[in-house]
């Protein structure tokens, strides 16, 4: 190696020693002749110092940000009242004896290592983004955690298949990204939205236990932890209950952690979907803090407002929760309750109703409607005291669980509440197997999920053995035992109205295979990218990702999507409409 060491690797027992370091200018200056430069490399930063009486004057005087050198020289002490506390290395500094310019750099259209310039111009520039070392930190977890994930696995006897990019859809509720085939006209592979099907079929192989770190491609709508290509930890066993999968999930992220210095407590919590909804409005609740969302509709049965009456008799379409704020009136001016109210229109509410415990009184505009007696029972009910505010949603069940599990959030975050430094992990389990959307039932996990029992007649309520594991309050990973015979397969494709035929074209494979002694089995995935924006404290998955797409699904540093040539348009027998 040209160098001797890495920046930051020095310290004061390297006094007097000769080494030689390579990396980049971060800054220059000149003070009264003598030049003073922060040689940057992945480590850290250090400072060289030069006289005009060094052989490296010249070159030295002529450096400028970003250039790329390499320097040698003697390591010395700063010497008292000249150390930088900023810096690991700010005791002692570098005098030059000699420096090489290797490269020089036009000047850098960012600031390296300034996270509040713009986002846009960074993606653009993003290996100058990359040349921080707050990126390079996360980079560097990002690596630990995969190697972390694959001696985990391995010695938990898994073996890493790779499985197909060019393939077939995969029905994970996202949009494919198509790829024309140019051998066969007019069709297309589909990139996987996950590994599924295809870990399936190693269970069938009799693989028994696989893993992967995948690339999965989803074209939906992008949010600060969502990017339409992304890194899956995705895992498959065969012979085993939903505990044994939970189990080893648990001990996988243990593991991770641990590669982290992160001690963390396994089993996890289990908290039944059903009871996620009810209490914290969420399938992904943030159990940092309590909270709880409670049930009121009883006590406005005999309400004297008939919309209330209404929403309250149908307990099992509606819901008429109460969210109980401690000392939160004080917190809450005529201003702040107004912005709270068009908060909770955005997600479907139509208003927000409120009770206050003052000096004198109950007060809000709920008390009118509900009777004395239902009032004292809702004080008991919530154990409310002076100072609390408690609000209240009312309406469908599905509304209601979002709009006010959304506020139980917010009033957490805006008041402070959320303990820094926390990890609150848990099992959200009992999944329903089925769930009314736009107008039609479809699978809430995938329709691969084992039902628990396929005779009922409320399909609604028919619970899978599909589970979710939550880290504060985000949705880290997910999976669920298989179907692994083909009539139970088939009947949950008709009760989703996927007919026969389509059923056959888009996973006959599947289908088939099952009928070739596909053993019981069940896998999950974790998304890579959100533990490491975990692990990293980092709230936009971008930051965790060497080159990622922006809101709008293009990359920004190479330009892509773009247009291609009409020689590879007709190759691909592909006509553009007018657009
Ligand atoms: P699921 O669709 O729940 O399950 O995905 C598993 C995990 O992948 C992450 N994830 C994403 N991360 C970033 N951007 C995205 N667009 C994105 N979509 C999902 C989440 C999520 O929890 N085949 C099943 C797993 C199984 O059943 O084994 C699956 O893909 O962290």
């Amino acid at each position: 190696m040209l160098r001797t060491h890495l920046c930051t690797d020095l310290d004061e027992k390297n006094i007097g020693e000769s080494v030689t370091l390579c990396g980049w200018c971060n800054t220059y200056r000149d003070h009264g002749g003598v030049v003073f430069i922060d040689l940057r490399d992945k480590s850290g930063i250090i400072q060289l110092v030069c006289d005009p009486t060094s052989p490296a004057y010249a070159l030295a005087s002529s450096v400028r940000d970003e250039y790329v050198l390499i320097a040698k020289g003697k390591v010395r002490s700063r010497g008292a009242g000249l150390e930088n506390p900023k810096l690991k290395t700010g005791k002692i500094e570098v005098v030059l004896d000699g420096i090489s310019i290797e490269n020089k750099s036009q000047t850098p259209p960012i600031t390296i290592g300034d996270g509040s310039v713009n986002e846009d111009l960074r993606l653009k520039y993003r290996y100058l983004d990359l040349r921080s070392q707050k990126s390079f930190k996360i980079f560097k977890t990002r690596s630990d955690i995969a190697i972390a994930t694959r001696n985990s696995l391995a010695q938990m006897d898994f073996i890493e298949v790779e499985t197909p990019i060019l393939s077939k859809t995969t029905p994970e509720g996202a949009r494919d990204y198509l790829v024309p085939s140019r051998v066969h006209k007019g069709e297309f592979f589909a990139l996987p939205q996950s590994p599924q099907l295809f870990k399936q079929l190693l269970m069938v192989s009799g693989f028994d236990r696989y893993f992967q770190i995948a690339r999965c491609f989803r074209d939906e709508d992008l949010r600060a932890d969502r990017q339409p290509e992304f890194t899956q930890i995705d895992v498959e066993m065969s012979f085993c209950t939903q505990e044994d999968v939970m189990g080893v999930a648990e001990r996988l992220i243990q593991d991770i952690f641990a590669a982290a210095s992160i001690d963390i407590q396994i089993p996890f919590v289990r908290l039944p979907y059903a009871e996620a909804m009810e209490k914290y409005g969420s399938d992904k609740p943030d159990l940092r803090f309590d909270m709880p969302l409670v049930e009121v509709g009883d006590l406005f049965v005999d309400s004297s407002n008939e919309i209330f009456k209404t929403i309250a008799k149908d307990s099992k379409k509606n819901r008429f929760k109460a969210l109980k704020v401690k000392g939160g009136d004080g917190f809450f001016s005529r201003k702040t309750l107004t912005e709270t109210e068009e908060f909770v229109r955005k997600f479907g509410a139509k208003g927000l109703a409120y009770i206050q415990y003052k000096e004198d009184g109950l007060k809000g505009p709920l008390v009118k409607f509900i009777t004395s007696q239902n009032l004292e029972s809702l004080v008991e009910r919530l154990g409310l005291a002076l100072g609390d505010i408690v609000f209240f949603g009312a309406g469908d069940k599905r509304v209601v669980w979002d709009y006010m599990g959304r506020l139980r959030l917010k009033i957490a975050q805006d008041m402070g509440q959320i303990p820094e430094g926390q990890l609150n992990f848990l099992w959200v389990v009992d999944f329903p197997m089925f769930e009314q959307a736009d107008g039609k039932i479809q699978a809430l996990h995938h329709p691969f999920t084992m039902p628990k029992d396929l005779d009922t007649q409320d399909l609604e309520a028919i619970q899978s053995y599909a589970y979710d594991v939550v880290l504060n309050g985000v949705e880290l990973g997910g999976g669920s035992i298989r179907i692994h015979q083909s009539d139970i397969q088939e009947r949950v494709f008709e009760i989703l109205g996927i007919p026969a035929q389509e059923a056959k074209s888009k996973f006959g494979f599947l289908l088939e295979a099952l009928n070739y002694g596909a053993p019981p089995h069940g896998g999950f995935a974790i998304g890579l990218d959100r533990l490491v924006m975990l692990l990293t404290q980092t709230s936009s998955i971008r930051d965790v990702i060497a080159f990622p797409k922006t809101q709008k699904a293009s990359c920004l540093l190479t330009q892509a999507p773009s247009n291609v040539s009409q020689e590879q348009l007709q190759e691909l027998h592909i006509r553009l409409q007018n657009i």
